[in-house]
């Protein structure tokens, strides 16, 4: 029998063995995952204490506030003030960049969504943290979040569902621990994940294809047609949440998409704090993301709730995505 390696213990010597994984840095991710452990406590006991259900508001991009996504922003929130770790943060859940007091010195900033798939908090399903994090230019804050997803030195999720899983990468490796409860310690369960070149799966919110471009619609009809000898059809696996379709496709493979539409004609999901953490984890385990005519990780954001489109997973069929956007479905095999 083998003790495990708390995620404590694997920064320790990530540490050790890579000088760009700074203290600063890894405390941080510590930190991350301390209000995480917190958060997976009020998920887990949401329904015996009032948690679940709307607020009645809108947070700024126009999504209705569940209870949760209220309470995960204040912990994520809450969990940086006075450890000097973050000067600032975008979260979903707040208008403007928060200013964090007493880290204007704090060599990082923050870019998370506290709660993702929070339509799934009612019924018992999957949701998800997301978080990346850049090193400060010497600007404003501002400038300091509008970067490009491949300039963050630290990105990942947790997930929470059967079990608690935080996923991150540093640069080195995606690596990924699962919270034992009784012990209230993340361990490493997932060393070295790599997504499979190719899957048998896709995701995608189906009930909107019609309103598509003809295209993707294109590629949708080519994955369900049966050909054995291409893989065909592919199964198809949604569950409103980002973060544990992703998952699938990271361990499994296979690729999530969230295209444009008439009510998201910019695309749904959001650069900064879902687009940009999980492009580079897909990246770092040998993945790929794209908004189907660019890498997610050259997009320059321009906007702190920036949305746009994008398609993520196993290279393979990513690539194959692209080719149904820019060329006719005939010649893709
Ligand atoms: O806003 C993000 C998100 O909740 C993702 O987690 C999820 O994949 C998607 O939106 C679900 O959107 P829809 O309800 O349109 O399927």
């Amino acid at each position: 029998m083998s003790v495990g390696v708390t995620l404590s213990r694997h920064l320790r010597e990530e540490e050790a063995r890579h000088p760009d994984m700074t203290v600063e840095l890894s405390t941080l991710l510590d930190q991350l995952g301390f209000a995480s452990k917190i958060l997976s406590r009020e998920i887990g006991r949401a329904a015996l204490v009032g948690q679940l259900g709307l607020i009645g508001e809108t947070n700024p991009t126009g999504d209705p506030q569940k209870k949760l996504d209220v309470y995960g922003n204040q912990i994520m929130v809450e969990a940086f003030a006075r450890t000097g770790l973050v000067a600032g943060i975008v979260s979903e859940e707040l208008e403007e960049i928060k200013q964090v007091t007493g880290a204007e010195s704090a060599r990082y900033v923050l870019s998370i969504d506290p709660v993702d798939g929070s339509s799934n908090t009612d019924i018992n399903g999957a949701i998800g943290t997301i978080f990346g994090v850049y090193r400060r230019t010497g600007g404003s804050l501002e400038s300091d979040l509008l970067r490009k997803g491949s300039e963050q030195v630290l990105a990942g999720y947790v997930m929470y569902s059967t079990s608690t899983m935080l996923v991150y990468t540093c640069g080195h490796g995606v690596h990924g621990f699962t919270l034992d409860r009784d012990l209230g310690e993340f361990l490493l369960s997932h060393e070295n994940i790599r997504c499979p070149a190719r899957g048998k799966y896709y995701s995608a919110n189906l009930g909107r294809y019609q309103d598509w471009e003809p295209n993707i619609r294109g590629c949708v009809d080519w994955l369900t047609q049966n050909d054995p000898a291409t893989g065909r059809p592919y199964s198809l696996r949604y569950s409103g949440a980002l973060v544990g379709d992703f998952h699938r496709c990271l361990l499994e493979g296979g690729f999530y998409f969230y295209p444009p539409d008439s009510s998201h004609k910019q695309g749904k999901l959001r650069l900064l704090y879902e687009a940009a953490p999980l492009g580079l984890i897909a990246r770092e385990a040998g993945g790929r993301a794209s908004t189907g005519r660019q890498d997610i990780l050259d997009v320059q954001a321009t906007d702190i709730h920036q949305r746009l489109p994008l398609v993520i997973g196993s290279a393979h069929e990513v690539g194959l995505y692209e080719q149904f956007l820019s060329r006719s479905a005939a010649v893709v095999t």
